[in-house]
């Protein structure tokens, strides 16, 4: 089947209790890792692309790489979305380039202006068949140029989202919970440490995403900095010469519980850092006469592949789904 809009993934996501894994998208490793566990499991997925991957990578071939991984895997939905467009312009872009999906993040505008800016690429989106994602709230962390220091952050505030998407007409509503971009989402002293001197971080606030819901019933919610850092990758990454002190994520069984609720789209992009760069690193470790990059990346890509097929089964809940 020829790429796809969220509409008919979303709808069947909220109904049977799971969400579609949304993953960050930047060379073919990439793509090929989470298209073949999607593909193998049976599972729709999106494959998203930030400014950041344009910039590094180049519209016309990540796009081109999405198209192939489309004719590899022609049994299952996948849809192409732009993560965090911040104009207009970025996003008609996008739409006029192949996109099915497009995110304007106007949330760290005023109220007025975030509907404004959003109405105006759900408008020119909608004319040419293709589905938008808006944002109230922010989180923590590194979006493009924004940085949200931890405990900066302001959650959705749920009287706001009806008028939020009726105004603007938006497809779906990725909302602040407290989720964070990156490797790094608390501090500290936001957490708890386990007997092994873990992070344990805060829960989620599953008040305000059940206050949406009650505001939006049926409406597609999405949450963005949803990686669990796996502690895996993390001892991988300082094993073999990285230096990540005390980077934590979102526990898995908190995801699995939103995605029983009205979350129907998870974002992941740092696990799949992760996944690659402890990979890359163990292998240069144990074969410092090697130099072929598809000697490291081919494990590069096997662990992307191998943690999107846990994501899908253990976390989205997505396998079989399509
Ligand atoms: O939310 C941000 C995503 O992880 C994309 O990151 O802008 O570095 O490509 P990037
Ligand atoms: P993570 O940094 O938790 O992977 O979040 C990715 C994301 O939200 C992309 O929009
Ligand atoms: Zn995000």
């Amino acid at each position: 089947m020829p790429l796809v809009t969220t509409t008919e993934m979303f709808k069947k996501a909220y109904n049977g209790g799971y969400a579609v894994g949304a993953f960050n998208v930047n060379n073919m490793e990439i793509v090929q890792g989470i298209t073949e566990a999607a593909g193998e499991l049976k599972s729709p997925v999106i494959l998203q692309v930030s400014k950041g991957a344009r910039a590094y990578a180049n519209h016309t071939y990540l796009v081109k790489l999405v198209e192939a991984a489309v004719a590899e895997n022609p049994d299952i939905p996948i849809a192409l979305h732009l993560d965090h467009g911040d104009s207009f312009e970025l996003c008609k872009s996008c739409i006029d380039g192949g996109f099915t999906s497009v995110m304007i993040d106007a949330s760290s505008k005023s109220f007025e202006d975030n509907i404004a800016l959003t109405k105006q690429v759900v408008e020119y989106a909608h004319a040419h068949g293709v589905v938008v994602e808006a944002e109230l709230g922010t989180l923590a962390g590194i979006e493009d140029e924004v940085v949200v220091e931890s405990g900066k952050e302001s959650y959705t505030r749920p009287e706001e989202v009806e008028e939020f998407v009726s105004r603007t007409g938006c497809d779906s509503l990725a909302i602040a919970i407290g989720t964070s971009h990156g490797a790094y989402k608390f501090t500290a002293e936001q957490c708890t440490r386990n007997e092994e001197g873990i992070l344990v971080p805060p829960p989620l606030r599953f008040d305000v995403l059940e206050e949406c819901m009650k505001k939006l019933p049926g409406f597609p919610i999405v949450l963005h900095g949803s990686s669990s850092v796996p502690q895996e990758f993390v001892k991988m990454v300082n094993q073999y010469g990285g230096n990540m002190p005390d980077a934590v994520g979102i526990p898995e069984e908190q995801l699995r519980k939103a995605a029983t609720l009205a979350v129907c789209k998870i974002n992941i992009d740092s696990d799949i850092r992760l996944a690659m760069t402890g990979n890359i690193r163990k292998y240069f470790a144990e074969h410092p006469d090697h130099f072929d990059p598809r000697q490291y990346l081919k494990p590069a890509r096997q662990a992307v592949k191998d943690m999107v097929a846990h994501k899908i089964k253990y976390v989205l809940g997505s396998d079989g789904k399509i």
